[in-house]
């Protein structure tokens, strides 16, 4: 019996999250050590189309789920595909991207998903399935999980590639002209990213200025970021990524947790850290040097983080 497999990667935001949903330039880039893995296999005739996630307790059948984020995302493959009727097919997804914690969790499950239902129908071909087409399913499951997303999650997670990303525009590689490691922390603290942005929403309702002269803050961040990384200029990045999280907090999206991890990592040597993704809990990123990544990544287990990743960006 042909199994057919795919994976999607998870990500992070180096700069500008919040900022990206109102037009502002953000760049994030895959993280490769961590991903969402889909299956698919033929099931026995008239047996239907089920998708079980045993990380999070789910099965579901495609027919009885129409509005269910794991089902839109199979349902919105197979419309792709030309098949009609539902197929006998047995679906499965796990991930080792934190749920919840801002590294693009929900994005890399349907990427994965959409990507195995567009092999799978393809059989015997070893069909590559076309990017711009799972990143079109993949935004749309991301509607489902918050109203406004400005499509950067779905993007980095789709093309696997560090992306200048500008809501609207087709994404842009940019140069690395210089590897650099990040230390990536979870807080533990499980946030959604759409009350986060609701929140950021209404608090930019009534104060717009305010808000749209920090989203202006965070942007000149990005770029400024884009410069030193295409540069090579690796020292700058921790002192931007510092700003970058002075004008999160001020966004008030920051977390005691997040700050406390934060601190911990730059006593610990980081050269700066910050939050990354919606905020009020998940991930920190921080950059670091690699004579000191040991410290930093035992200082922050030490510290309560709940799990680390390593990663190197540009490598
Ligand atoms: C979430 O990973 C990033 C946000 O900027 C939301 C979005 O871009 O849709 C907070």
């Amino acid at each position: 019996m042909t199994i057919t497999t795919a994976t999607a990667p998870g990500k992070v935001i180096l700069f500008g999250e919040h900022a990206v949903v109102y037009g502002r330039a953000a760049i994030a880039v895959p993280v490769t050590k961590v991903k969402a893995t889909a299956t698919v296999k033929d099931a026995p005739p008239r047996a239907g189309c089920t998708i079980s996630a045993p990380d999070i307790d789910a099965c579901v059948r495609l027919s009885d789920s129409p509005t269910d984020p794991l089902a839109v995302a199979v349902s919105l493959a197979l419309a792709e595909t030309g098949i009609e009727s539902e197929p006998d097919w047995q679906l499965a997804v796990s991930s080792s991207i934190p749920i919840a914690g801002g590294m693009g969790s929900g994005a890399a499950v349907s990427a994965a998903l959409a990507r195995a239902v567009l092999a799978h129908s393809a059989r015997p071909s070893r069909h590559t399935p076309d990017p711009d087409t799972v990143n079109r399913i993949v935004y749309a499951t991301e509607k489902l999980h918050h109203a406004n997303p400005s499509g950067i999650d779905n993007t980095v997670v789709v093309y696997e590639q560090p992306v200048w990303f500008v809501r609207g525009q087709p994404p842009r590689v940019f140069d690395i002209a210089r590897p650099f490691h990040l230390v990536i922390a979870d807080t533990g603290v499980a946030s959604s990213t759409g009350e986060v942005v609701s929140d950021v929403r209404r608090a930019w309702q009534q104060n717009t200025d305010k808000y749209e002269a920090i989203f202006d803050g965070i942007a000149a961040t990005a770029e400024a970021a884009r410069r030193a990384i295409a540069a090579g200029n690796v020292d700058a990045l921790g002192p931007l990524m510092q700003q970058n999280q002075r004008l999160l907090r001020q966004l008030n999206v920051s977390a005691h947790q997040l700050d406390h991890l934060i601190a911990i990592a730059e006593e610990a040597g980081a050269s700066g850290a910050k939050l990354s993704g919606a905020g009020r809990g998940g991930n920190l990123i921080a950059v670091v040097e690699t004579e000191n990544l040991e410290e930093v990544t035992q200082a922050l287990l030490a510290g309560g983080a709940a799990g680390v990743v390593v990663t190197e960006v540009g490598a």
